[in-house]
């Protein structure tokens, strides 16, 4: 079968880099390897680091091996592919680097004989891109509108103000139907799966409402620390790196309205309607919505694992967050008074990154009370990963005389339902970018309303320094005033029946808990 998609040149900036090396190579070489890339492809990998042509492929081929889970490389089928690679040395500040490229691009279209799509994709720090964009932009590479197309890595900005400049440079040089702003959240099956749930199944549509959820839990937690990445995150911090895109993402599927057709535009409509109905928080609010947390050592499977403040380029005092859980308000019909409970956080005690739609306990009890003690309301768990499925949560009676009711759970598991597994994120969305659909990337309106929920809590943490940092140890669930944003919840009167998890007290970790029913 030959591949619908038209010949298409992949410009890589920072061939050499992290990035390519650990996602672009393995999603390319599976692409390839599942006949997913066009019949006529190229890649010109760009770098500012010398280097040589053999070194580019070795390169890429290294992060292939390393990082595709699809087995030992297939050597004749790689050299296939690495006969495709160029590979340019240069200043991203120099035209000469610019001219070399154009020079490259009407090459290589010369030898097809045939108009390719140019793909520009920016897999470089964000303090380059200004740079790279306006450089495109002179050297005239980005007037084709319909065949030239640049990806963007997140951050999108800083904060507003700078998500607005950044859009801004983008589109002075880029029509927005060019831009492809990566969350590789959305490229994840499961995470796709949450419009397939909603909106293919007649089931759920009309309890997904206030009338019938009490609250939503979206969590993403990391048993891994900071990594080599601490120069990185002590300017970001948990808020910026995974709140303001992937959480802030997942909530808009969840929330969102159902879209008339399965159109980029449409999707992206509905979903940027839901993150500007999201309920401002002022700045007096946000230690009553807000939490944060740093990591201290601790212990992960058993082995000592340092706190952030030691990890290599942080700050002995730092203030950045490893930890943020916030609560907001979806002020629109559907979910007025529902609380959504975003977490995410580094050095967690698991990898697991899950979405919990409890539902409202019944309207009237009627079994006796002996019969009801491990009663739970009703919740819908999607796991997106390391498990992925769908687990439904309900009540059955204990098998045996008398009547004691007990939860069990029915269960999806992807990997039992279509034996196969799913493809990494940025294979989707590198497809994407090449068939030209852009409904798993974030428009610029989606990336501007997230940062203007986000912004007050930032702002106030950044002018309120912690005084209580690190405030949990690696291998944990975080702070424990985490638990507290739910807490106050039930403490105001909210539906959540206090204690009915196994006489737990009500936490915020669902994971936990639902760990514990099974
Ligand atoms: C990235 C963040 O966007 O997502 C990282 O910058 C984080 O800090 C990563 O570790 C998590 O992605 P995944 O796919 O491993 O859950």
């Amino acid at each position: 079968m030959t591949s619908p998609m038209e010949p298409t040149i992949l410009i890589i900036f920072g061939s050499m880099g992290d990035l390519t090396w650990r996602k672009l190579a393995p999603a390319l070489y599976n692409l390839l390897l599942g006949r997913q890339l066009p019949e006529h492809f190229a890649v010109i990998g760009l770098d500012m680091k010398d280097g040589s042509l053999d070194e580019f492929r070795l390169r890429l081929k290294d992060g292939a091996n390393v990082f595709c889970e699809c087995g030992p490389l297939d050597e004749k089928t790689w050299n296939g592919f690495a006969a495709n690679l160029t590979y340019i040395p240069g200043d991203f500040a120099d035209p000469a680097t610019y001219a070399a490229l154009r020079k490259q691009l009407d090459a290589q279209e010369k030898e097809w004989n045939i108009p390719a799509n140019h793909v520009f994709y920016l897999a470089i720090p964000p303090a380059i891109v200004e740079t790279i964009v306006n450089m495109i932009g002179e050297a005239q590479l980005a007037a084709d509108r319909q065949r030239v197309r640049i990806v963007v890595e997140k951050p999108f900005g800083h904060d507003l103000a700078s998500a607005i400049a950044l859009n801004g440079l983008l589109t002075a040089v880029f029509e927005e139907r060019q831009i492809y702003r990566i969350d590789h959240y959305l490229g994840k099956e499961t995470v796709q799966n949450i419009l397939a749930l909603r909106f293919a199944n007649a089931l759920f549509e009309p309890v997904w409402n206030r009338r019938y959820i009490d609250h939503v839990q979206i969590t993403v937690a990391e048993n891994v620390g900071v990594e080599h990445r601490g120069a990185y995150y002590e300017h970001a911090g948990a808020l910026r790196d995974m709140i303001q895109n992937h959480l802030m993402q997942i909530l808009a599927l969840i929330a969102m309205e159902p879209m008339v057709s399965f159109d980029a535009d449409e999707i992206r409509n509905k979903k940027v309607d839901v993150l500007r109905a999201i309920r401002p928080i002022s700045t007096d609010q946000v230690q009553e919505l807000a939490v944060r947390g740093q990591y201290g050592a601790g212990l992960m499977e058993g082995q000592d694992v340092p706190a952030y403040r030691s990890e290599p380029g942080v700050a002995g005092d730092s203030s950045a967050e490893t930890f943020a859980a916030i609560k907001l308000f979806v002020d629109n019909w559907r979910w007025q008074g529902v609380p959504f409970y975003l977490r995410t956080g580094k050095r967690l005690k698991m990898k697991a990154s899950e979405v919990t739609i409890q539902f409202q306990p019944v309207p009237h009890q009627s079994f006796p009370e002996a019969a009801v003690l491990a009663w739970q309301p009703n919740h819908l768990t999607i796991q997106i990963q390391p498990q992925e499925g769908i687990l439904l949560f309900l009540q059955a009676k204990q098998p045996g005389s008398g009547l004691h009711l007990s939860p069990v759970d029915l269960h999806f598991s992807y990997q039992e339902a279509f034996k196969s597994k799913s493809p990494e994120a940025y294979e989707t969305l590198l497809a994407d970018v090449m068939l030209g659909d852009a409904t798993l990337f974030m428009r610029a309106d989606q990336v501007e309303a997230s940062w203007s929920v986000l912004d007050p809590i930032l702002q106030t943490w950044a002018d309120q320094k912690p005084v209580d940092f690190p405030n949990y140890p690696s291998g944990t669930w975080g702070p424990q005033t985490a638990d507290g944003l739910i807490e106050r919840m039930a403490a105001a009167g909210c539906s959540l029946p206090k204690g009915r998890y196994r006489n737990e007290p009500i936490q915020f970790f669902i994971i936990q808990i639902s760990r514990k029913i099974f």
